[in-house]
C-alpha cells in the first residue's frame, strides 16, 4: 500500500522501479499495489496514471497492461478511521484474490507529519491483523531534529517493531555507495592502508546544479545540513570509516556504522566556525542562462538565513582514524551535478624524483558515485623519454562504460530489499539518533547566529571561498571534481 500514491515520488521513482522488478521477474505474479491518497480517483484513473508514469520514465510498453492490472486505488483521509476500515476491506479481498498470505508493505511516501497518525490507525483498524509480515517504509525526513525524531519514533514504534521499520536513505540504494564496502573489504590492496598511517584525508562531495525549485517551503525549514548532511553525507562517511563487519548481515553492518557515529567528534558553540562553513546561492549564470538567487525563489524569505551549501570537517576519534579529517561538502546550484569520494593517501616518506616544476602527486582513490559510476586510482609513473620525470597515470574502472547500461535505480534495489526483508541498506534508529544529535548542535548554532555574508556564492560556482579556506588551514585543498572524471575503458 502506497500512501501518497498520487504524489511526485510515486510517479517518478516507485512505479517505474516496481515495473523494472516486474519485468525482471523479481516480483511474482502474486502481488497487488494499492494506491492510497486524498484524491477521489477510481482504480482505472490510477492505473492510467501508473501507465503514464512508466511510459514517461522508461518508454517501455511491453507487459505494461498486465502490470497495471495489479494496481488498485483507495481514496483516503489519513485521520479518519472509516478510511482505514475501507482500506482493510480492499486489502483483505486482494489478499484472497492474489494469495498474498497476509504479507503487507506500507509505504509512506508523503509529508512526515502524517506518519504517526497513519501508523496508529494501521494498528487500531486492524490492517496488521494478518498472518504474514507487516513492513513499514518511511521516506525522509525522519524528524526535524533529535526531539522531533524521537517523538516520531516513539509513535511509530507503538505500531511497528524496529525490525519492521525500513527508513529510506536513497543514497544507500545507489550502486556505487553499496560498492564502497566491496572495494574496501574484497581487496587485499586497500584494507591494510585504510587508516591514519597511510591516508591523509578523505573528501566527499555531493554537488547539485538545481536550486530548490518548488520546494522552498520545506527547504526553508530544512537547509542543506538537515536535507543532505544528516542522512546521505553521514551515511557515506560511515561506510568509508567503519570497521569490517564480522558478517554482512543487517545487524553486523549496522552495528559497525553505529560505532562510527559514536566516534564522531561532537562540535558545538563557537568552535563550529572552525569545522563548518555554510553557504547560500546568489544569482549567477550557467550555460542555460541566468539564474535567480535563493532569496528570490518561491516561498523563500527574502532575508533567509537558510544554508543551501555546507562544507565541514569531521573527525572520527578512534584508533583507525585519529588525526584524519573527513571533509564533506554539498550544495545546490553548483557548477556540476556529481557525487565523488576522494581518498588521498599520505606522501611517500622520501621523494627520489624531486622536480620543482611538478611535485610528485599523492596517490588518490576516487570513487565516482554519480552520474559517472566507477573507480579511479591515481598513481605516479615514469614520464616517457625522461628518466627522472614522473607523471600521474589513472587506472579507471567505469561501471557504465563497461556494461553499456545504467545500473538499477536506487529505489528499485531498496524496494526489492524490503520485499525480501533485508534491512541492511536502510537506516536503523540508532544511526538516525546519533546523526541528529551531531547535526543538531550545528543547526542550533546557525539558527542563533545570522550569517552576514549570505548570499555568499554565485549560482554555477563550487561554493563559498570559506570552504576552500577550511582545507587550506590544514594544508589541503578540494580536489577539483571536474578533473577527476573517470577515463572510459
Ligand atoms: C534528497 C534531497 O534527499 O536528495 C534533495 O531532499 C536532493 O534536496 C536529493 O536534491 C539529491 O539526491 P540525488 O540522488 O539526486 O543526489
Amino acid at each position: 500500500m502506497i500512501f501518497g500514491a498520487t504524489g511526485d515520488l510515486a510517479k517518478r521513482k516507485l512505479f517505474p522501479s516496481l515495473f523494472h522488478l516486474f519485468r525482471k521477474g523479481r516480483i511474482s505474479k502474486k502481488f497487488a499495489v494499492v494506491g492510497v491518497a486524498r484524491r477521489d480517483w477510481t482504480h482505472e484513473t490510477f492505473q492510467s496514471h501508473v501507465r503514464d508514469s512508466v511510459l514517461t520514465s522508461i518508454g517501455q510498453s511491453e507487459d505494461i497492461e498486465e502490470f497495471i492490472s495489479h494496481f488498485y486505488y483507495q481514496p483516503h483521509d489519513v485521520s479518519n478511521s472509516e478510511s482505514y476500515i475501507k482500506l482493510k476491506e480492499l486489502a483483505d479481498q486482494l489478499d484472497t484474490k492474489y494469495e498474498l498470505q497476509g504479507n503487507r508493505i506500507f509505504y509512506l511516501a508523503m509529508a512526515p507529519e502524517f506518519f504517526g497518525t497513519i501508523t496508529d490507525h494501521l494498528k487500531s483498524e486492524g490492517l496488521k491483523d494478518t498472518n504474514g509480515f507487516h513492513r513499514l517504509v518511511i521516506e525522509k525526513p525522519f524528524g526535524h531534529n533529535l526531539p522531533s525524531a524521537e517523538k516520531l519514533n516513539t509513535q511509530i514504534r507503538e505500531a511497528f517493531i524496529e525490525d519492521d521499520i525500513y527508513r529510506i536513505d536513497h543514497y544507500l540504494g545507489k550502486d556505487m555507495v553499496q560498492n564502497i564496502e566491496v572495494i574496501r573489504f574484497a581487496n587485499a590492496l586497500f584494507e591494510p592502508l585504510w587508516n591514519n598511517r597511510y591516508i591523509s584525508n578523505i573528501q566527499v562531495t555531493s554537488s547539485e546544479t538545481l536550486g530548490v525549485e518548488e520546494r522552498g517551503r520545506y527547504y526553508e525549514k530544512s537547509g542543506a545540513l538537515r536535507d543532505m548532511v544528516q542522512n546521505h553525507m553521514l551515511q557515506m562517511v560511515a561506510l568509508l570509516a567503519m570497521e569490517p563487519p564480522i558478517r554482512l548481515t543487517t545487524d553486523e553492518v549496522r552495528s559497525e556504522k553505529v560505532k562510527v557515529f559514536r566516534a564522531l567528534r561532537p562540535i558545538e558553540g563557537e568552535e563550529i566556525e572552525d569545522y563548518f562553513v555554510r553557504g547560500q546561492y546568489d544569482k549567477g549564470s550557467i550555460t542555460e542562462g541566468d539564474l535567480t538567487g535563493y532569496r528570490d525563489e518561491v516561498n523563500v524569505d527574502p532575508e533567509s538565513n537558510t544554508e543551501t551549501y555546507v562544507a565541514g570537517k569531521l573527525m572520527i576519534d578512534n584508533f583507525r582514524w585519529a588525526g584524519v579529517p573527513f571533509y564533506i561538502r554539498t550544495g545546490k546550484r553548483m557548477s556540476s551535478k556529481a557525487t565523488k569520494i576522494v581518498v588521498q593517501f599520505k606522501d611517500i616518506p622520501m621523494n627520489l624524483y624531486y622536480n620543482p616544476e611538478e611535485p610528485l602527486a599523492p596517490n588518490l582513490l576516487v570513487i565516482h558515485i554519480q552520474p559517472e559510476e566507477g573507480i579511479t586510482l591515481h598513481l605516479n609513473a615514469k614520464h616517457s623519454g625522461d628518466k627522472l620525470k614522473t607523471k600521474t597515470v589513472k587506472l579507471s574502472y567505469s561501471n557504465t562504460g563497461i556494461h553499456g547500461m545504467n545500473t538499477p535505480e536506487a529505489y528499485e534495489k531498496l524496494l526489492h530489499d524490503c520485499m525480501l526483508g533485508d534491512a541492511t541498506n536502510f537506516t536503523h534508529w540508532d544511526e538516525v539518533k546519533l546523526s541528529w544529535s551531531f547535526v543538531d548542535k550545528i543547526s542550533e548554532y546557525w539558527e542563533r547566529t545570522e550569517e552576514k555574508s549570505f548570499p555568499n556564492y554565485a549560482s554555477g560556482s563550487m561554493g563559498p571561498k570559506a570552504a576552500d579556506d577550511l582545507l587550506e588551514k590544514d594544508n589541503f585543498f578540494w580536489w577539483p571534481i571536474h578533473n577527476l572524471e573517470v577515463d572510459k575503458c
